[in-house]
Protein backbone atom coordinates (compact mmCIF):
# COMPACT_ATOMS: atom_id res chain seq x y z
CA UNK A 1 0.00 0.00 0.00
CA UNK A 2 3.08 2.04 -0.37
CA UNK A 3 2.20 5.27 -1.44
CA UNK A 4 -1.04 5.70 0.43
CA UNK A 5 -2.67 6.49 3.91
CA UNK A 6 -5.25 5.04 5.89
CA UNK A 7 -7.65 6.70 8.49
CA UNK A 8 -9.59 5.58 11.64
CA UNK A 9 -12.22 7.02 12.24
CA UNK A 10 -13.83 6.15 16.09
CA UNK A 11 -11.17 5.74 18.73
CA UNK A 12 -13.24 4.32 21.70
CA UNK A 13 -13.38 1.06 22.72
CA UNK A 14 -13.15 -0.99 19.65
CA UNK A 15 -11.01 1.26 17.29
CA UNK A 16 -7.62 1.24 18.74
CA UNK A 17 -8.00 -2.29 17.94
CA UNK A 18 -8.09 -1.70 14.60
CA UNK A 19 -5.67 0.99 15.11
CA UNK A 20 -3.33 -1.13 16.52
CA UNK A 21 -3.22 -4.01 14.02
CA UNK A 22 -2.95 -1.06 11.26
CA UNK A 23 0.22 0.27 12.43
CA UNK A 24 1.70 -3.36 13.22
CA UNK A 25 0.89 -4.69 9.88
CA UNK A 26 3.06 -1.42 8.72
CA UNK A 27 1.86 -0.72 5.31
CA UNK A 28 0.23 3.29 4.97
CA UNK A 29 2.83 5.82 4.58
CA UNK A 30 0.65 7.78 6.62
CA UNK A 31 -2.12 7.31 9.10
CA UNK A 32 -4.83 9.63 10.46
CA UNK A 33 -7.26 9.18 12.97
CA UNK A 34 -10.41 11.12 13.91
CA UNK A 35 -12.88 11.08 16.59
CA UNK A 36 -15.63 13.82 17.56
CA UNK A 37 -14.15 12.87 21.78
CA UNK A 38 -10.72 15.06 22.10
CA UNK A 39 -9.87 12.85 25.03
CA UNK A 40 -10.08 9.69 22.61
CA UNK A 41 -8.40 10.98 19.61
CA UNK A 42 -5.08 12.21 21.81
CA UNK A 43 -4.91 9.07 24.24
CA UNK A 44 -3.72 7.34 21.00
CA UNK A 45 -0.92 9.70 20.42
CA UNK A 46 1.53 8.44 23.33
CA UNK A 47 1.14 4.98 21.66
CA UNK A 48 1.60 6.22 18.21
CA UNK A 49 3.63 9.41 17.69
CA UNK A 50 3.50 8.99 14.23
CA UNK A 51 -0.35 9.31 13.74
CA UNK A 52 -2.00 12.33 12.57
CA UNK A 53 -5.05 13.43 14.17
CA UNK A 54 -7.60 15.87 13.48
CA UNK A 55 -11.44 16.61 14.63
CA UNK A 56 -12.75 17.67 11.26
CA UNK A 57 -14.02 14.69 8.87
CA UNK A 58 -13.76 16.81 6.16
CA UNK A 59 -9.59 16.83 6.35
CA UNK A 60 -9.64 12.98 5.64
CA UNK A 61 -12.48 13.25 3.26
CA UNK A 62 -10.28 15.79 1.23
CA UNK A 63 -7.18 14.37 1.60
CA UNK A 64 -6.51 12.36 -1.68
CA UNK A 65 -3.47 10.22 -0.08
CA UNK A 66 -6.02 8.20 1.75
CA UNK A 67 -7.17 5.28 0.49
CA UNK A 68 -8.58 3.36 2.75
CA UNK A 69 -11.05 4.31 6.14
CA UNK A 70 -12.03 1.96 8.92
CA UNK A 71 -15.11 3.09 10.59
CA UNK A 72 -15.55 2.24 14.18
CA UNK A 73 -17.56 4.51 15.53
CA UNK A 74 -21.24 4.10 16.83
CA UNK A 75 -23.49 1.72 14.25
CA UNK A 76 -26.13 4.39 13.54
CA UNK A 77 -23.30 6.72 12.41
CA UNK A 78 -22.07 3.92 10.06
CA UNK A 79 -24.05 5.29 7.09
CA UNK A 80 -23.55 8.61 6.51
CA UNK A 81 -19.68 8.34 7.76
CA UNK A 82 -19.10 5.37 5.11
CA UNK A 83 -21.13 7.01 2.25
CA UNK A 84 -19.00 10.46 2.51
CA UNK A 85 -16.16 8.77 2.44
CA UNK A 86 -16.99 6.23 -0.89
CA UNK A 87 -18.67 9.17 -2.26
CA UNK A 88 -14.90 10.67 -2.35
CA UNK A 89 -13.87 7.79 -3.81
CA UNK A 90 -11.91 5.57 -0.56
CA UNK A 91 -12.06 2.02 -0.27
CA UNK A 92 -14.41 1.34 3.46
CA UNK A 93 -13.96 -0.94 6.10
CA UNK A 94 -17.01 -0.64 8.14
CA UNK A 95 -17.85 -2.09 11.51
CA UNK A 96 -20.31 -4.75 12.29
CA UNK A 97 -23.21 -3.83 12.33
CA UNK A 98 -23.11 -2.75 8.39
CA UNK A 99 -25.48 -0.11 8.77
CA UNK A 100 -29.12 -0.23 10.88
CA UNK A 101 -31.24 -0.81 8.21
CA UNK A 102 -31.86 -2.41 4.61
CA UNK A 103 -32.45 0.19 2.75
CA UNK A 104 -29.01 2.18 4.20
CA UNK A 105 -26.71 -1.34 3.63
CA UNK A 106 -28.29 -1.52 -0.28
CA UNK A 107 -27.44 2.20 -0.41
CA UNK A 108 -23.59 2.06 0.19
CA UNK A 109 -23.33 -1.53 -2.10
CA UNK A 110 -24.62 0.70 -4.97
CA UNK A 111 -22.11 3.66 -4.68
CA UNK A 112 -19.58 1.51 -4.17
CA UNK A 113 -20.40 -0.46 -6.87
CA UNK A 114 -20.84 2.46 -8.73
CA UNK A 115 -17.84 3.64 -8.16
CA UNK A 116 -15.95 0.67 -8.10
CA UNK A 117 -14.52 0.66 -4.68
CA UNK A 118 -14.37 -2.08 -2.08
CA UNK A 119 -16.50 -2.12 0.85
CA UNK A 120 -16.10 -4.74 3.57
CA UNK A 121 -17.67 -5.13 6.96
CA UNK A 122 -15.95 -5.89 9.72
CA UNK A 123 -17.64 -9.54 10.66
CA UNK A 124 -14.64 -10.46 12.82
CA UNK A 125 -15.77 -14.10 13.70
CA UNK A 126 -15.74 -14.75 10.45
CA UNK A 127 -11.96 -14.61 9.73
CA UNK A 128 -11.52 -16.47 13.49
CA UNK A 129 -9.64 -20.10 13.40
CA UNK A 130 -12.37 -21.63 15.46
CA UNK A 131 -14.61 -20.54 12.90
CA UNK A 132 -12.99 -21.70 9.84
CA UNK A 133 -12.12 -25.15 11.47
CA UNK A 134 -15.90 -25.25 11.97
CA UNK A 135 -16.93 -24.97 8.49
CA UNK A 136 -14.52 -27.09 7.71
CA UNK A 137 -15.89 -29.86 9.90
CA UNK A 138 -19.32 -29.03 8.72
CA UNK A 139 -18.03 -29.13 4.58
CA UNK A 140 -16.55 -32.28 5.43
CA UNK A 141 -19.45 -34.18 5.85
CA UNK A 142 -18.12 -35.01 9.68
CA UNK A 143 -21.46 -33.81 11.70
CA UNK A 144 -23.71 -35.63 9.30
CA UNK A 145 -26.74 -33.65 7.92
CA UNK A 146 -27.56 -30.29 10.22
CA UNK A 147 -30.37 -30.68 12.66
CA UNK A 148 -30.20 -27.48 14.47
CA UNK A 149 -27.57 -24.41 15.79
CA UNK A 150 -28.13 -22.70 19.36
CA UNK A 151 -25.98 -19.80 20.19
CA UNK A 152 -25.76 -18.18 23.08
CA UNK A 153 -23.99 -14.75 24.01
CA UNK A 154 -24.99 -13.14 27.18
CA UNK A 155 -22.87 -11.13 29.86
CA UNK A 156 -23.49 -8.25 31.95
CA UNK A 157 -23.63 -5.23 29.94
CA UNK A 158 -22.05 -3.05 28.62
CA UNK A 159 -25.59 -1.30 27.49
CA UNK A 160 -24.95 0.51 24.20
CA UNK A 161 -26.48 4.11 23.84
CA UNK A 162 -27.86 3.62 20.49
CA UNK A 163 -28.87 0.82 19.34
CA UNK A 164 -30.67 -2.94 21.18
CA UNK A 165 -28.81 -5.58 22.18
CA UNK A 166 -29.78 -7.37 18.83
CA UNK A 167 -27.97 -4.89 16.47
CA UNK A 168 -25.09 -4.87 19.16
CA UNK A 169 -24.44 -8.63 19.88
CA UNK A 170 -26.40 -11.02 17.61
CA UNK A 171 -24.83 -9.36 14.47
CA UNK A 172 -21.80 -11.45 15.06
CA UNK A 173 -23.79 -14.65 15.72
CA UNK A 174 -25.53 -13.91 12.45
CA UNK A 175 -22.66 -13.52 10.36
CA UNK A 176 -20.87 -16.93 12.14
CA UNK A 177 -24.26 -18.98 11.58
CA UNK A 178 -24.43 -17.26 7.81
CA UNK A 179 -21.19 -18.51 6.88
CA UNK A 180 -21.22 -22.09 8.65
CA UNK A 181 -24.70 -22.75 6.53
CA UNK A 182 -24.94 -21.82 3.31
CA UNK A 183 -28.52 -21.94 3.33
CA UNK A 184 -30.37 -18.54 4.59
CA UNK A 185 -33.35 -19.11 7.61
CA UNK A 186 -36.49 -17.95 5.66
CA UNK A 187 -38.87 -17.29 8.84
CA UNK A 188 -37.91 -15.72 12.52
CA UNK A 189 -39.52 -14.80 15.34
CA UNK A 190 -37.52 -12.50 18.27
CA UNK A 191 -38.96 -11.98 21.85
CA UNK A 192 -37.32 -9.09 23.49
CA UNK A 193 -37.59 -6.93 26.74
CA UNK A 194 -35.83 -3.36 27.84
CA UNK A 195 -35.72 -4.60 31.66
CA UNK A 196 -32.92 -1.60 32.01
CA UNK A 197 -33.16 1.23 30.03
CA UNK A 198 -36.75 1.83 28.39
CA UNK A 199 -36.83 1.63 25.08
CA UNK A 200 -33.60 -0.38 24.80
CA UNK A 201 -33.59 -4.15 24.32
CA UNK A 202 -31.30 -6.25 26.86
CA UNK A 203 -32.13 -9.58 26.32
CA UNK A 204 -33.38 -11.61 23.28
CA UNK A 205 -34.29 -14.83 22.38
CA UNK A 206 -34.29 -15.21 18.53
CA UNK A 207 -35.57 -18.50 16.91
CA UNK A 208 -35.12 -19.53 12.86
CA UNK A 209 -36.34 -21.85 10.85
CA UNK A 210 -34.69 -23.60 7.03
CA UNK A 211 -36.79 -24.40 4.34
CA UNK A 212 -34.53 -27.29 4.82
CA UNK A 213 -35.59 -28.42 8.11
CA UNK A 214 -32.80 -27.00 10.40
CA UNK A 215 -33.34 -24.74 12.98
CA UNK A 216 -31.79 -22.06 15.02
CA UNK A 217 -31.22 -20.37 17.74
CA UNK A 218 -29.52 -17.02 19.01
CA UNK A 219 -30.01 -15.87 22.73
CA UNK A 220 -28.22 -12.66 23.33
CA UNK A 221 -28.38 -10.43 26.94
CA UNK A 222 -26.47 -7.68 28.47
CA UNK A 223 -28.10 -9.14 32.01
CA UNK A 224 -26.51 -12.08 33.07
CA UNK A 225 -24.24 -13.11 35.69
CA UNK A 226 -22.18 -15.09 33.76
CA UNK A 227 -20.38 -14.66 29.93
CA UNK A 228 -21.19 -17.14 27.94
CA UNK A 229 -20.25 -17.24 24.36
CA UNK A 230 -21.20 -20.92 23.12
CA UNK A 231 -22.52 -22.78 19.83
CA UNK A 232 -23.52 -25.89 19.93
CA UNK A 233 -24.26 -27.76 16.64
CA UNK A 234 -25.90 -30.88 16.08
CA UNK A 235 -25.66 -33.25 13.22
CA UNK A 236 -27.39 -36.88 12.44
CA UNK A 237 -23.37 -37.99 12.88
CA UNK A 238 -21.92 -35.93 15.33
CA UNK A 239 -22.45 -32.64 17.85
CA UNK A 240 -20.12 -30.14 18.32
CA UNK A 241 -19.74 -27.44 21.00
CA UNK A 242 -17.52 -24.00 20.54
CA UNK A 243 -16.91 -21.76 23.45
CA UNK A 244 -14.81 -19.06 22.61
CA UNK A 245 -14.62 -18.26 26.36
CA UNK A 246 -12.17 -20.99 26.34
CA UNK A 247 -8.26 -20.24 26.33
CA UNK A 248 -7.61 -23.92 24.56
CA UNK A 249 -9.86 -26.22 23.45
CA UNK A 250 -12.66 -24.13 21.54
CA UNK A 251 -14.25 -26.81 19.36
CA UNK A 252 -15.12 -30.19 20.60
CA UNK A 253 -16.47 -32.58 18.92
CA UNK A 254 -18.77 -35.05 19.86
CA UNK A 255 -19.53 -38.36 18.72
CA UNK A 256 -22.62 -38.83 20.02
CA UNK A 257 -25.90 -39.31 18.93
CA UNK A 258 -29.12 -41.42 18.09
CA UNK A 259 -30.13 -43.89 15.92
CA UNK A 260 -33.31 -45.34 15.33
CA UNK A 261 -33.46 -49.11 15.10
CA UNK A 262 -35.86 -51.80 14.05
CA UNK A 263 -36.55 -54.20 17.30
CA UNK A 264 -35.41 -57.61 16.63
CA UNK A 265 -38.25 -58.78 19.00
CA UNK A 266 -41.24 -56.90 17.44
CA UNK A 267 -42.55 -56.66 13.95
CA UNK A 268 -42.52 -52.99 13.10
CA UNK A 269 -41.11 -51.63 16.10
CA UNK A 270 -38.10 -49.34 16.42
CA UNK A 271 -35.64 -48.96 19.28
CA UNK A 272 -33.55 -45.62 20.05
CA UNK A 273 -30.28 -46.46 20.85
CA UNK A 274 -27.91 -43.69 22.31
CA UNK A 275 -24.40 -43.73 20.95
CA UNK A 276 -21.44 -41.60 23.37
CA UNK A 277 -18.12 -42.00 21.68
CA UNK A 278 -14.78 -40.51 21.79
CA UNK A 279 -14.32 -36.50 21.62
CA UNK A 280 -11.53 -34.65 19.91
CA UNK A 281 -10.95 -30.99 20.39
CA UNK A 282 -8.75 -29.40 16.79
CA UNK A 283 -5.91 -27.59 16.66
CA UNK A 284 -6.91 -24.27 15.83
CA UNK A 285 -4.30 -21.51 14.48
CA UNK A 286 -3.85 -18.92 16.96
CA UNK A 287 -3.53 -15.57 14.74
CA UNK A 288 -5.13 -12.63 15.99
CA UNK A 289 -9.08 -12.84 13.56
CA UNK A 290 -8.63 -8.79 13.53
CA UNK A 291 -5.63 -8.78 11.89
CA UNK A 292 -6.39 -11.48 9.62
CA UNK A 293 -9.35 -9.37 8.98
CA UNK A 294 -7.55 -6.13 8.03
CA UNK A 295 -5.34 -8.15 6.31
CA UNK A 296 -7.43 -9.54 3.62
CA UNK A 297 -9.28 -5.65 3.22
CA UNK A 298 -5.75 -5.07 2.13
CA UNK A 299 -5.16 -7.20 0.08
CA UNK A 300 -8.82 -6.51 -1.86
CA UNK A 301 -7.52 -3.15 -1.82
CA UNK A 302 -4.37 -4.11 -3.84
CA UNK A 303 -5.89 -6.63 -5.95
CA UNK A 304 -9.65 -5.21 -6.58
CA UNK A 305 -10.67 -8.63 -5.24
CA UNK A 306 -14.47 -9.36 -3.90
CA UNK A 307 -13.59 -9.31 0.54
CA UNK A 308 -15.01 -12.35 1.64
CA UNK A 309 -17.14 -10.55 4.20
CA UNK A 310 -18.42 -7.66 1.33
CA UNK A 311 -21.55 -5.40 1.42
CA UNK A 312 -23.78 -8.23 0.34
CA UNK A 313 -22.36 -10.32 3.44
CA UNK A 314 -23.33 -7.18 5.64
CA UNK A 315 -26.72 -6.87 4.40
CA UNK A 316 -27.83 -10.02 4.90
CA UNK A 317 -27.09 -9.77 8.59
CA UNK A 318 -28.79 -6.50 8.25
CA UNK A 319 -31.82 -8.18 7.17
CA UNK A 320 -32.34 -10.99 9.43
CA UNK A 321 -31.20 -8.23 12.24
CA UNK A 322 -34.40 -5.93 11.11
CA UNK A 323 -36.96 -8.82 10.33
CA UNK A 324 -35.93 -9.89 14.24
CA UNK A 325 -36.90 -6.38 14.99
CA UNK A 326 -40.07 -6.47 13.33
CA UNK A 327 -40.95 -9.71 15.16
CA UNK A 328 -40.26 -8.15 18.01
CA UNK A 329 -42.08 -5.13 18.00
CA UNK A 330 -45.18 -7.75 16.80
CA UNK A 331 -44.78 -9.78 20.11
CA UNK A 332 -42.53 -12.36 18.64
CA UNK A 333 -44.93 -12.71 15.40
CA UNK A 334 -42.85 -15.18 13.28
CA UNK A 335 -42.16 -13.46 10.29
CA UNK A 336 -40.06 -14.08 6.80
CA UNK A 337 -36.81 -12.89 6.48
CA UNK A 338 -36.89 -11.53 3.36
CA UNK A 339 -39.98 -9.49 3.76
CA UNK A 340 -39.96 -5.69 3.44
N1 LIG B 1 -15.84 -6.51 15.25
C1 LIG B 1 -15.96 -6.62 16.55
O1 LIG B 1 -15.69 -7.67 17.14
C2 LIG B 1 -16.41 -5.44 17.34
C3 LIG B 1 -16.24 -5.40 18.73
C4 LIG B 1 -16.69 -4.27 19.41
C5 LIG B 1 -17.30 -3.25 18.73
N2 LIG B 1 -17.46 -3.32 17.38
C6 LIG B 1 -18.13 -2.24 16.64
O2 LIG B 1 -17.24 -1.12 16.61
C7 LIG B 1 -18.00 0.08 16.60
C8 LIG B 1 -17.55 0.97 17.75
O3 LIG B 1 -17.85 0.31 18.95
P1 LIG B 1 -17.16 0.76 20.33
O4 LIG B 1 -17.56 -0.29 21.31
O5 LIG B 1 -15.74 1.07 20.11
O6 LIG B 1 -17.99 2.09 20.62
P2 LIG B 1 -17.54 3.30 21.55
O7 LIG B 1 -18.78 4.04 21.88
O8 LIG B 1 -16.66 2.80 22.65
O9 LIG B 1 -16.62 4.19 20.61
C9 LIG B 1 -17.11 4.92 19.52
C10 LIG B 1 -16.18 6.09 19.26
O10 LIG B 1 -16.67 6.79 18.10
C11 LIG B 1 -16.68 8.19 18.36
N3 LIG B 1 -17.70 8.80 17.50
C12 LIG B 1 -19.04 8.80 17.67
N4 LIG B 1 -19.66 9.40 16.63
C13 LIG B 1 -18.67 9.82 15.80
C14 LIG B 1 -18.68 10.52 14.57
N5 LIG B 1 -19.80 10.89 13.97
N6 LIG B 1 -17.48 10.80 14.00
C15 LIG B 1 -16.32 10.41 14.59
N7 LIG B 1 -16.26 9.76 15.76
C16 LIG B 1 -17.42 9.45 16.36
C17 LIG B 1 -16.95 8.32 19.84
O11 LIG B 1 -16.51 9.56 20.34
C18 LIG B 1 -16.16 7.13 20.40
O12 LIG B 1 -14.83 7.49 20.68
C19 LIG B 1 -19.48 -0.34 16.70
O13 LIG B 1 -20.03 -0.37 15.43
C20 LIG B 1 -19.40 -1.74 17.28
O14 LIG B 1 -20.52 -2.53 16.92
C21 LIG B 1 -17.01 -4.37 16.69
Amino acid sequence: MSGSSAAVIGLGYWGPNVLRNIMEIDKFDDVYVHDINDNNLTRNRIKYPRISLTEKYDEILDNDNINCVFICTPPVTHYGLAKEALLKGKNVLIEKPMTVSVKEAEDLIRISEEKSLILMVGHTFEYSPPVEKIKEIIDGGILGDIYFVSMSRINLGIHRKDVSVIWDLATHDFSILFRLIDEMPRKISAVTNSFVKKDLKDVAFINMKYDSGIIANINVSWLSPKKVRETIIVGSKKMLIYDDTMSDEKIKVYDKGVELLKDPDSFGEYQLTYRTGDIYSPVLKSTEPLRIEIEHFLECVSNGTKPRTDGYCGLKVVRAIEAAERSSDKNGEVVEINAG
